[in-house]
C-alpha cells in the first residue's frame, strides 16, 4: 500500500501513459499464460501430453557400471528411461510441451527401464546406437543441457567411459 497519495516510484521515470501500457501489457501476459495452461495441447498439436507428470511401472536394473549408470542419469535417463525426474517447470505449459513431446519421442526410440524385455543382442544393438549417438554429439540434445541440465554435458572421459561400456560386446569393425 502506498502511504497517503505517494506518488509511485514509476511515475518518476516514465510517463502515465506508459505506465498504463505496461500494466495493461502484464495484465494480457499473465492472461495469455494462464489461459495456456488449459489449451488442449493434445488435440490441437498432438503434444503427449498425457505423458506430462507420469513415469510407467517398467524398471530394469541397470547392468553397467556404476560410473556409467551416474554419466547417463544425468544425461540420457530423464527422456529413455521410465525414471523421469518432472520438476515443476516441466509441468507448466509451454515447457511442459516440450519437455513431454522429447521424453515421448525419446521413450519411444529407446527405453532402457524396458531392457527387462530385450535380449541381450538387442541391448547391445541399443549400446552401439547410443554410443553412435553420443560420438557425433546428437545425445543429449544442447537444448536439453544448455539451458537446465549442465551437469548432463558429456567431458571426454564421460565420453571415454561410455565408450568403454557401449562397445564393449560389439562386433570388431
Ligand atoms: C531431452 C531428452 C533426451 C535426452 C536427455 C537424451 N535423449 Fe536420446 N533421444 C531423444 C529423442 C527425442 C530421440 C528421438 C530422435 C529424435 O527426435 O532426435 C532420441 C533418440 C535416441 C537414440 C535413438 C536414435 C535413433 O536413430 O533411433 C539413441 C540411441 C539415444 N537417443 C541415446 C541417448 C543417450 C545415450 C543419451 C545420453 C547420453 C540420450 N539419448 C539423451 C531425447 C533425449
Amino acid at each position: 500500500m502506498l502511504a497517503g497519495g505517494a506518488t509511485p516510484f514509476y511515475r518518476h521515470v516514465m510517463s502515465p501513459t506508459l505506465a498504463k501500457i505496461l500494466k495493461r501489457g502484464t495484465l494480457v501476459a499473465a492472461l495469455g499464460f494462464g489461459l495456456l495452461q488449459v489449451v488442449p495441447a493434445k488435440r490441437l498439436f498432438g503434444i503427449p501430453t498425457q505423458d506430462i507428470g507420469t513415469n510407467p511401472p517398467e524398471r530394469f536394473v541397470f547392468d553397467g557400471p556404476p560410473e556409467v549408470e551416474h554419466i547417463m542419469r544425468r544425461a540420457c535417463f530423464d527422456c529413455h528411461t521410465n525414471e523421469t525426474r518432472w520438476p515443476l517447470y516441466a509441468r507448466i505449459a509451454p515447457g511442459s510441451w516440450l519437455m513431454a513431446r522429447d521424453v515421448h519421442n525419446g521413450r519411444n526410440h529407446l527405453n532402457l527401464s524396458k531392457w527387462g524385455d530385450a535380449d541381450e543382442e538387442e541391448r547391445q544393438t541399443d549400446r552401439e546406437n547410443a554410443w553412435e549417438q553420443v560420438e557425433s554429439g546428437a545425445m543429449p540434445p544442447w537444448f536439453y543441457v544448455f539451458p537446465m541440465h549442465h551437469d548432463a554435458k558429456l567431458s571426454d572421459a564421460d565420453k571415454a567411459t561410455l565408450k568403454a561400456y557401449f562397445l564393449k560386446n560389439a562386433a570388431q569393425k
